[in-house]
């Protein structure tokens, strides 16, 4: 194995557990493959027989609609057998570890763990405890990665912008709490984009941010001069521990998304979000459902990148 834990001796990908320190050429051959996999997904019979016979155990300890529903798509697409374990009724409930579950479940013949968990680390853990032959993807780790979402939104951008050498792209919201933030910077300076802003109240800011190679704006009008791409973060209640912020009205005041607001950036700029949306907080109904969105392309997207990380992880 190299160095790096998510890498083969050969530099091909062992598992997918964040963007941070994968190089450029490979987030590239990802996005490549992704192309592939949209063509499959316009095709009638939307399925190819790359993963016929593997097993892929989605393990969400935290909820999602796009992300899990995706992957499924993306491993059905694939040929595989998708087990979506229903952690509520699990035996988790009755105190088994993390690791003794995912035993269990290997014992079971898994190929590939999905994994989404409230605690930074928790898809490393388990990278570094499973067999050589098992792959691990996390799908979102408490504040600090959810690699397959930086991906997909890269895959958005380019499908929408072309090339990343001469845009501008500005982050907006809560980064402090947020793992896509994270992801989509390290993808976002690693493909090469000159101009990486993030466009917050200082309260939602960690610190060092500059130090990942951003810009920082607190005004959104200036911070939106120009931009290309508007990336528009949710506040994350749950993560927040105690009031950072004087109310949800006044938090839209200052940076909810408005078409004034939009008015500042580029005319052909487009408007992104994750997902899920709190309208009217971080972004106006008038422009989520605008015609600078691309907020429902992305998650198209997303099944053909997610078959893309699935598809070279297995080998293909
Ligand atoms: N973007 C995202 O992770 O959405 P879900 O929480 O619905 O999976």
């Amino acid at each position: 194995m190299s160095e790096n834990p998510q890498l083969n001796a050969d530099g091909s990908l062992r598992h997918l557990l964040t963007i941070d320190g994968l190089p450029s050429s490979l987030l590239t051959r990802i996005l490549d493959t992704a192309e592939g996999f949209v063509a499959v997904n316009d095709q009638e019979v939307r399925k190819v027989p790359l993963l016929r016979g593997k097993a892929i155990f989605n393990l969400f300890f935290e909820p999602s609609t796009r992300t899990r529903t995706t992957f499924e798509i993306a491993a059905k697409r694939l040929s595989a057998d998708v087990i979506n374990l229903n952690i509520s009724a699990s035996s988790q409930s009755k105190g088994e570890t993390l690791l003794d579950t995912v035993d269990n479940l290997s014992a079971m013949q898994a190929d590939m763990f999905v994994v989404r968990h409230a605690q930074s680390g928790a898809a490393h853990m388990i990278a570094r405890h499973v067999a050589p032959h098992i792959h691990v993807i996390n799908a979102g780790d408490g504040r600090h990665a959810h690699p397959t979402q930086g991906l997909l939104d890269m895959f958005t951008i380019r499908r929408y912008k072309g090339e990343f050498h001469n845009l501008c792209v500005a982050i907006v919201g809560d980064v402090l709490h947020s793992r896509v933030a994270r992801s989509q910077i390290h993808a976002l300076t690693t493909l090469g984009v000159p101009e990486v802003r993030v466009i917050a109240p200082r309260t939602l800011l960690p610190v060092g941010i500059s130090q990942m190679g951003v810009q920082v704006f607190h005004d959104l009008a200036q911070g939106l001069k120009g931009v290309d791409v508007v990336i528009i973060l949710r506040l994350q209640n749950e993560r927040m521990r105690g009031a950072r912020l004087p109310s949800p009205q006044e938090y839209f005041r200052y940076y909810g998304l408005t078409p004034q607001k939009l008015a500042h950036a580029k005319p052909d700029a487009i408007v992104m979000h994750p997902g899920p949306m709190n309208r009217g907080i971080e972004i106006d109904s008038a422009v989520a459902d605008g015609q600078q969105s691309v907020i429902l392309p992305q998650v198209t997207y997303g099944i053909a990148v997610r078959m893309a990380v699935m598809s070279m992880l297995a080998g293909n």
